[in-house]
């Protein structure tokens, strides 16, 4: 199959895909510790040139794929708050912005606060778009990058039992996430969130419709025991039109030492991150918290998408 614009998660269905890019992650991740560039992007005629775009902020997303571009052999450019330094303060349009920067560049990453940005993008963009997050929708590279280390920590990416807590509302890395689940085998999924921030009906229609199992509820302690995965959230303040009904949630789940004593030995904790107060430090050094290995995987999966992106 032959990937152009990385848009949302539901291109990725083919098993195929998945595995190759997989494989290529863990390639990657190798040649990077031993040095050995021979996977180098081709530079002749030219060095290939990732733009990354971003309109809201971010440490990880941008930072890993600039950094895996620059590993490749490539070079970037970049609008690291493009509401504040690019002719957006002008007054331009998305679209017009990503007409002009895709004659620049050979691919665009972009992290957008409207849902639906990326894929306008896509249709007016010579180069490739990366969907890098467009406001509450979809981040399609962090639900691969979950996957890809679901597969490193736990050997599979079927029959899991993975539980959801936090903002399942605005969360665009548990939409993502939940949508390529559900198209592994025998995945049960588990939602816990107040009722504010509950998962989007559309989402649970979707996997109704798939006939993949999910059960919703508001406590925590009495799903920890049973789950393989358990993915914590950050409540998204930025998302919410009232700070009274932020703080009304905001401290609903805190992952702590009550709850990691629930969960089983061979269970891992992921979070996309940043965190705030839902993942307290004194779980860190739990062999099971795998948030910071998941962050470190962001680099080589990244480095495995940009190089089959770029590669012709
Ligand atoms: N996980 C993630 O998207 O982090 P950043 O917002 O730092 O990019």
């Amino acid at each position: 199959m032959n990937l152009f614009h990385i848009i949302e998660v539901q291109q990725f269905k083919d098993r195929g895909l998945l595995e190759d890019i997989f494989s290529l992650s863990a390639r990657m991740e190798k040649l990077d510790e031993s040095k050995d560039l021979s996977l180098l992007l081709p530079s002749v005629p030219r060095r290939k040139i990732l733009a990354s775009l971003f309109y809201e902020p971010s440490t990880r997303t941008r930072l890993s794929f600039e950094s895996a571009m620059k590993r490749l052999g490539g070079d970037v450019i970049s609008t690291e708050d493009a509401p504040h330094f690019s002719s957006a303060v002008k007054g331009e349009s998305l679209t017009d912005t990503i007409k002009v920067v895709s004659s620049f560049a050979d691919a665009i990453v972009l992290r957008h606060y409207e849902e639906g940005s990326a894929k306008r993008a896509s249709e007016v963009s010579k180069v490739p778009i990366i969907n890098a997050g467009d406001g509450p929708g979809q981040h399609p590279t962090q639900a691969l990058l979950d996957l890809y280390t679901i597969k490193k920590e736990l050997g599979r990416i079927d029959n899991l039992k993975v539980c959801f807590v936090g903002d399942l509302l605005y969360s665009r890395t548990v939409h993502s996430l939940v949508y390529l689940l559900a198209q592994q085998n025998n995945i049960e999924l588990y939602f816990v969130s107040p009722e504010e921030i509950r998962m989007p009906r559309d989402i649970a229609d979707y996997l109704k419709e798939k006939g993949c199992p999910f059960f919703e509820q508001e406590t925590l302690f009495e799903v920890a025991h049973i789950v393989d995965i358990l993915y914590v959230t950050r409540v998204q303040k930025e998302r919410f039109r009232s700070i009274v009904e932020y703080e009304r949630v905001k401290d609903s789940y805190v992952v702590d030492k009550q709850i990691t004593q629930a969960m089983k030995e061979g269970s891992r904790i992921l979070h996309p991150l940043p965190r705030v107060q839902e993942l307290p430090p004194e779980i860190d050094s739990d062999s099971r918290s795998a948030y910071f290995r998941q962050a470190d995987n962001g680099l080589y999966l990244r480095m495995s998408l940009l190089s089959m992106l770029l590669k012709q």
